[in-house]
């Protein structure tokens, strides 16, 4: 399936939920997600369908998102029985981690292959702070639990704040040394409630390399992520630099995404949305829609020019 600008689109980032048990400042506002806008999910059933849909046309990478996706009930089943289906090569989900201590075993089980945890500080203090009350060694744990439940890659998703966690970079890419993790990290978006927290916070990837020198470029085979990985020589893991606004991926976007409430989004930085139920309901089928929204993707965003403000917060999207 190939949109108008010749981009293969195989990946599908499918919002289970809205709801989270943070609060990253960056993403949610604290009183969290207000009741009413979470009462259309769409339920597993649609889903379902709906990843079915997309199959057929050539989507072969489902990743599940949030929110926080392990909030959401039933989001084991939810996973074996996407797992079923034929034709899927990577069964992902991003996760807080929090959770992954009471579900990686379970998940694994299911069929989700590996996880990308959101981590973006060391410090116990300045976790608390950023996540608004997370406590870090729950994520830790989580890491190790998604270790022992045999999922790999396992990746590490830091967002880069300056003066928040810039004093860490050394910290984050010297983890990857002995441990079989990939960091990555990822430039600050202005995004609903992050647009007013980002000004002054940005720091562009490049202060990465800056800082760290050492690191050396890989060549990835499988471009199917935004992200260029580079290695500390001898180290473990990579360390990844996704660079959404110094040096937009667009060319090489190849995804779609589903919001929890049934909007289909073209692209991550438009509020334009093709709203699933409402179609159906006009008796169109899901292949037809999911060929709308993809005929619909732009050639790429324009967040460096844009001010204005897009309406939804990241935990509405999934990232
Ligand atoms: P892998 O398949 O493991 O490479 O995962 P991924 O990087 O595709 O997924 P993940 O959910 O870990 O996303 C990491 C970050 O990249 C998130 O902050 C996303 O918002 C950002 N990101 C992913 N896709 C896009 C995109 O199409 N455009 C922009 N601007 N950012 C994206
Ligand atoms: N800019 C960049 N990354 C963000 N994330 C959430 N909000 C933003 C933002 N405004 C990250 C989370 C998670 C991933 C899905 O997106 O930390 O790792
Ligand atoms: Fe929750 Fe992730 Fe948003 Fe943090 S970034 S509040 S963990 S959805």
């Amino acid at each position: 399936m190939k949109d108008h600008y010749g981009r293969k689109i195989n990946y599908m980032r499918l919002s289970i939920t809205d709801l989270c048990n943070l609060r990253c400042v960056y993403c949610m506002p604290e009183e969290g997600v207000a009741k009413h806008a979470h009462v259309q999910n769409l339920s597993f059933e649609e889903m379902l369908d709906l990843v079915k849909a997309g199959v057929s046309l050539g989507i072969d990478k489902i990743r599940l998102t949030g929110g926080e996706p392990l909030v959401r009930k039933g989001v084991v089943e939810l996973v074996r029985e996407i797992g079923k289906i034929p034709g899927i090569k990577d069964l992902t989900m991003t996760t807080n981690g929090i959770l992954l201590p009471k579900y990686a075993k379970e998940l694994k089980k299911a069929g989700l292959q590996r996880v990308n945890i959101s981590l973006d500080t060391f410090d116990p203090q300045k976790y608390h702070q950023i996540t608004r009350w997370g406590q870090i060694e729950d994520v830790l744990a989580g890491i190790d639990a998604a270790r022992e439940a045999g999922m790999h890659p396992i990746k590490i998703n830091t967002v880069l704040i300056n003066g928040f966690n810039d004093d860490e970079i050394e910290t984050f890419v010297n983890f990857t040394k002995d441990h079989e993790v990939d960091v990555r990290f990822i430039e600050l978006m202005p995004l609903g409630e992050s647009s007013g927290f980002a000004e002054n916070k940005y720091l562009s990837n490049d202060e990465v390399i800056k800082r760290m020198p050492a690191l050396e470029p890989v060549i990835e085979l499988d471009k199917s992520g935004p992200a260029e990985y580079y290695r500390l020589p001898g180290a473990k893991g990579k360390v990844g630099l996704i660079n959404p606004i110094s040096k937009h991926f667009c060319k090489l976007c190849n995804r779609i995404r589903v919001t929890a409430d049934g909007k289909i989004k073209p692209c991550l930085h438009s509020d334009r949305e093709i709203d699933i139920v409402a179609l159906l309901k006009e008796g169109k089928t899901y292949e037809e829609i999911l060929l709308q929204a993809i005929g619909e993707k732009p050639e790429q965003h324009h967040i460096n020019e844009n001010e204005k403000q897009l309406l939804r917060n990241m935990n509405e999207i999934g990232g």
